[in-house]
């Protein structure tokens, strides 16, 4: 066992991994590219404050799952974003993006930290792909967010999951519920656990959240949100429905949806996959209205997004066979060097055709020619390109295809234009 192992609930990725990373990175630029949005990268860590506000005190994610730290002894705290909303919305703000354009579509592909238990489908570095639409507050703005993720899943081939929504109502909508809840919970206070408890006066939408199976008991038979709804609310949520059921997408509605972050307002939703176990959320988002104001914008930036777990949607893939045609592309070319000698030359060759960009390999270390056409083979070339004395005397290349085993001796201008013209078939494995 080697002395230093990767940190626990962090992951490498080797290459033969990375091109399915690649692939569903691919989709989810080209869906984003037909829904009109934009990549935006903002930095790993922000000040810890900015995810106290957003995310909220009482959350599990701020409460124990952030990895913060002090640059130095006087300076603010900041931490690895253990998600991306807050950062883009900081971004936004801080830019006056909006002052450009009212509407700003804008997605990303991106590393988060968080101090879970690490166990299949949950690790404490992590990478999402998501979206925000920023400055339009609308059930057609929050649809559309839906309809997008539900497409990267249906373009990946990804079968079985399970849309839940729910609406969260406003924040006079949750102040009422927020009472009628507290007087719910009162006779059971003494059952509740001591994070409950803390929730209590801070925050008691959160115990709804609770995964303690003694406090699912007590939620069960909590009144339902829903029923503290203003009718404009109850609206809004009839039209996302409207929107989602005109689109053919099907889900569930869960009046005990509240997710585990405070920023959402109206429409939550959440994607379950049936591959996953425990950890079963693959994506969820929803709108939130209030975050620009709660950051400290003097104006309104309404918003509605989403983020899915990439790691759970590999997992689901490879579950559901879906990658079984990928395979890390081999190179067009070996160039195959007959003597040791012929090394310079060979890697001028190889220099030619990468700049007629033709991917090629030759073996840096000088090995026999056996070991050559082992590699060439092995890395699943399409031609082997051999340098020999008479080839660098006569400047005619024997070129081997492969796939067919055909053989033919070309100047190197006519081995380029040939290879050119191959249709890329690759060799059996
Ligand atoms: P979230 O539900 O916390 O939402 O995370 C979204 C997805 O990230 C989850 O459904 C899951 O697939 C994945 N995920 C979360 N934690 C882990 C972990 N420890 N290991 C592996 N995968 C994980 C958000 O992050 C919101 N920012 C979504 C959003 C965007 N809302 C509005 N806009």
């Amino acid at each position: 066992m080697p002395q230093y192992q990767v940190v626990k609930g962090a992951r490498d990725i080797f290459p033969d991994e990375i091109v399915r990373w690649h692939y569903v990175e691919g989709v989810v630029h080209r869906l984003a590219l037909l829904y009109g949005y934009s990549e935006i990268r903002t930095p790993v860590f922000e000040y810890t404050e900015l995810f106290q506000r957003s995310i909220g005190a009482t959350t599990d994610i701020v409460g124990k799952e952030m990895f913060s730290f002090l640059p130095d002894p006087q300076g603010r705290s900041i931490t690895l974003r253990p998600e991306m909303t807050a950062g883009v919305m900081r971004a936004v703000l801080q830019k006056n993006l909006l002052s450009t354009a009212p509407v700003h579509k804008l997605f990303y592909l991106s590393e988060l930290f968080r101090k879970e238990r690490p166990q299949a489908g949950r690790q404490r570095q992590f990478s999402q792909f998501g979206a925000e639409l920023l400055g339009v507050s609308s059930p057609a703005a929050v649809a559309e967010v839906i309809t997008f993720m539900m497409q990267v899943f249906e373009t990946l081939g990804i079968r079985g999951l399970k849309l839940r929504i729910n609406t969260l109502g406003d924040s006079s909508d949750r102040a009422r519920y927020r009472e009628v809840l507290r007087d719910y919970l009162t006779p059971f206070y003494d059952r509740l656990d001591l994070a409950s408890r803390e929730r209590f006066e801070k925050n008691p939408l959160r115990i709804l959240d609770s995964k303690n199976p003694d406090m699912q008991e007590i939620i069960a038979g909590a009144p339902r949100l829903h029923d503290s709804l203003s009718s404009e609310a109850v609206a809004d949520f009839e039209k996302v429905r409207f929107y989602l059921d005109s689109r053919r997408i099907a889900y569930d509605i869960d009046y005990r949806l509240v997710r585990g972050l405070d920023y959402y307002c109206h429409t939550a939703f959440e994607v379950t996959s049936p591959e996953l176990g425990a950890q079963d959320a693959i994506g969820g988002g929803g709108r939130y209205d209030g975050l620009a104001k709660e950051l400290g914008s003097s104006g309104e930036v309404p918003a509605s997004g989403f983020a899915a777990g990439m790691e759970r949607v590999l997992i689901t893939m490879e579950k559901q066979g879906l990658f079984a045609a990928l395979s890390p592309p081999g190179p067009k070319v070996y160039v195959v060097a007959q003597q040791q000698g012929l090394l310079d030359h060979a890697m001028q060759v190889a220099y030619r055709l990468r700049s007629e960009g033709i991917s090629t390999e030759v073996d840096l270390a000088g090995r026999s020619m056996k070991a050559q056409m082992r590699d060439a083979n092995r890395m699943r070339a399409c031609f082997a390109l051999f340098i020999g004395e008479d080839e660098v005397v006569s400047g005619a290349y024997a070129l081997k295809n492969l796939v067919t085993a055909d053989q033919t001796s070309q100047s190197l201008d006519a081995v380029i234009e040939l290879i050119n013209q191959y249709s890329g078939k690759e060799p059996e494995s």
